[in-house]
């Protein structure tokens, strides 16, 4: 079955001192989730939201909230995020195994893993899952999709992008892994980074049905009509 594209806003480019505004006039523009966007500093280089945030955002808005956490040792932060009322947790592939040494220090960027530590990745999404929140994995754009842990996931989200800052331009290399997933993969497919009026229809082509976008939604005048541009 067709799913439909649901758009889900990236917070990261809202305003800040004026968040609640900015929630009211997604919701009204028709977004179908907010994504908030978890930087530790570490995983990437920018630093960003705790679950302070996430649970300020819960107060104003009812629709599902995807944390996307960008942090090392995820696991240790699954519980707060639930608890702050994140719907959705997104763990990194690559937090979860051995990295080349090269890629050990603290500023190096973006981090790669060439074997994904599958049985540690697992432990991670049946966690999400046992606080009823909904699981998903994301792979970077230099990591291969990891099949194996399909079944343990509620969604699986491609960057097209290396995570860490909003405003850069679209990796194609994230389209062959959306065709795979679509064959594969009865869950939400998702997309993230970059994503404007050029590059959503070829993400979606490709098989993702759920479109995060910061910049490109909140530079708009009108945000209806950067949804109502998505959803044709
Ligand atoms: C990148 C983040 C994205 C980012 C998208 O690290 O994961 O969610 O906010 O920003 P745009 O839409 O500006 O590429
Ligand atoms: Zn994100």
């Amino acid at each position: 079955m067709k799913k439909s594209i649901e758009v889900s806003a990236s917070i990261l480019a809202a305003d800040f001192g004026n968040l609640e505004r900015d929630i009211k006039r997604c919701e009204a523009a028709g977004v179908a989730r907010f994504h908030i966007d978890c930087m530790d500093g570490h995983f990437v280089p920018n630093l960003t939201i705790g679950p302070v945030i996430v649970e300020a955002v819960r107060k104003h808005t009812k629709l599902p909230l995807e944390a996307h956490l960008m942090i090392e040792h995820p696991g240790d932060y699954i519980e707060s995020y639930a608890k702050a009322g994140a719907d959705i947790i997104h763990v990194q592939a690559e937090c979860y195994g051995k990295r080349p040494s090269s890629c050990r220090l603290w500023n190096q960027w973006p981090k790669i893993i060439k074997q994904v530590d599958i049985p540690a990745l697992r432990l991670d999404l049946k966690k999400i899952r046992k606080l009823h929140k909904k699981a998903f994995v994301v792979f970077n754009p230099g990591t291969a999709l990891c099949e194996d842990v399909l079944d343990d996931c509620d969604g699986v989200l491609i960057m097209s992008v290396n995570p860490g800052f909003a405003g850069q331009q679209f990796m194609p290399e994230a389209l062959p892994k959306l065709k795979r997933l679509k064959e594969i993969f009865h869950g939400d497919i998702a997309i993230d980074g970059g994503i404007n009026a050029q590059t959503a229809p070829l993400a979606v082509q490709a098989g993702a049905h759920v479109l995060i976008t910061a910049s490109y939604l909140f530079s708009a005048e009108n945000l209806s009509n950067v949804i109502k541009t998505f959803q044709k």
